[in-house]
């Protein structure tokens, strides 16, 4: 069969273009800023994404040159440091000027897409190139990184960057939608075998059944607005509520409520993008994996299990599903993905995306938090592409989100996708749910 490039080559450039976008949002006096202490400078992200696909698709699959040997090393790899003085000590470097910066991603971008367009990327007989690997290795790692510098940038002082023309309302809704539902024991699949996707990250692999029991799932996710009652109850001085360690980490670093909260006076305001905003009480909560935790806790209720995400998602009277309203790609009406907003809409605004037990916004308007600590499924191999991908993460210190944020690319919108981060990370744009 020959590979169609095409999709490939669409694919590379709407990539590029939305990067150049989500750069564009940033005032020039910021570029060198460190948003979210734990994570490199701004200028990094810009070097890193072609970067990584240099040193992915035509050094590693290709066996071709390189472009600037120095700065694929320099923006080789990103960091995930457990505080943040070992993430200063990673800052001894000095950032090589913007105008650098993108004379080397003018070049990659060149080379790249001749490759994509030319060279053999799809061989059967090279691991890295079966199937067209690396190439899609190179795409997702992008779509991933538009995703990581949004939130990023979201921690930026607003004076700091522009905002965008196009920015979209969310959807009218007549009726939200509250309270539990039952979700009757069953079966779910986890992962996927390698020959049902096109492509998919080596942790998504093996695919295997897990039998889940009937369980109380919340038809949406806990709001700001809930979330209110726990800080305002004084949740965040109850020892009892919180895992060890996160107990630890609200105390150690003297946090009362979530990142994306804020004073004015003795007003709540919410960090918006691109503006503070009064406390939006329907949106979803984004909170770390700790603050969820205690509030489920709080509630006397817990968190999903990944297995149970697949039963309240997938699931269905009548066997899985590819996404939790059937069998249609994603589409606007669907969820809050895709890059539509900037923003959390209100909890519920999306009933076409309800799963088929009436489960609102598993996939979309923020990722979804599990209780499941992130760990290979049987049969894990390292991706010949990318073995580090995964594999320096199984450390028990992170736990697995699942579903979509606002900032998730549409190609990465499929069921076996897994994404982790440590519980203390209160960053991404992450929500929760309680089940009983
Ligand atoms: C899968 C989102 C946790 O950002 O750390 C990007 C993706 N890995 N470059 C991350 C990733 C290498 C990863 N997450
Ligand atoms: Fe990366």
């Amino acid at each position: 069969m020959t590979l169609d490039r095409a999709p490939l080559l669409e694919w590379f450039d709407r990539n590029r273009k939305r990067t150049q976008e989500i750069f564009a949002l940033v005032d020039k006096s910021a570029y060198y800023e460190r948003p979210i202490q734990l994570r490199n400078p701004v200028v990094f992200y810009e070097g890193h994404i072609p970067a990584f696909s240099v040193n992915t698709l035509l050094k590693g699959a290709l066996g071709k040159p390189g472009i600037d040997q120095e700065l694929e090393v320099l923006f080789a790899r990103g960091i995930d440091p457990e505080t943040v003085q070992a993430a200063d000590q990673s800052q001894a470097s000095l950032w090589p000027s913007r105008s650098e910066v993108l004379r080397y991603v003018h070049a990659a971008d060149e080379s790249v897409r001749n490759a994509l367009e030319s060279s053999e990327i799809d061989n059967p007989d090279d691991p890295r190139r079966q199937r067209a690997l690396s190439a899609f290795t190179i795409l997702e790692h992008e779509a991933m990184h538009q995703e990581t510098l949004l939130y990023m940038l979201h921690q930026l002082p607003h004076e700091a960057k522009h905002p965008p023309p196009d920015r979209h309302p969310a959807p009218e809704v007549s009726r939200r939608e509250r309270g539990t539902v039952r979700i009757p024991a069953g079966t779910a699949t986890l992962g996927a075998q390698p020959d049902e996707i096109t492509f998919g990250w080596d942790n998504e692999f093996l695919s295997h059944q897990v039998e889940v029991n009937s369980f109380d799932c919340d038809k949406v996710n806990v709001t700001n607005g809930e979330y209110l009652r726990f800080v305002e109850s004084g949740g965040y001085s109850q020892q009892q509520w919180w895992p060890d360690e996160g107990w630890q980490w609200i105390t150690g670093n003297r946090i009362h409520y979530p990142r994306f909260w804020g004073r004015d006076g003795n007003q709540w305001v919410w960090r918006g993008m691109f503006e503070w905003l009064p406390l939006q009480e329907s949106w979803p909560v984004y909170v770390s994996h700790f603050e969820a935790a205690a509030y489920a806790r709080w509630k006397g209720r817990r968190l999903m299990t990944e297995a149970e995400f697949h039963r309240a998602a997938y699931g269905s009277p009548s066997g899985e599903r590819p996404f939790p309203w059937g069998d249609d790609p994603p589409e606007p009406r669907h969820g809050n993905f895709g890059f539509r907003h900037y923003d959390p809409c209100p909890v519920g605004s999306f009933p076409e995306g309800r799963s088929a037990w009436g489960v609102h916004d598993l996939v979309g308007n923020g990722w979804e938090w599990t209780s499941t600590v992130f760990s290979p499924f049987a049969g894990f191999e390292p991706m010949a592409s990318y073995p580090q991908y995964s594999a320096d993460f199984f450390d028990g210190k992170h736990f697995v989100l699942k579903g979509a944020s606002p900032a998730t690319a549409l190609p990465l919108i499929r069921r076996s996708l897994r994404n982790w981060f440590r519980p203390n990370y209160p960053y991404v744009y992450a929500k929760f749910r309680c089940v009983n």
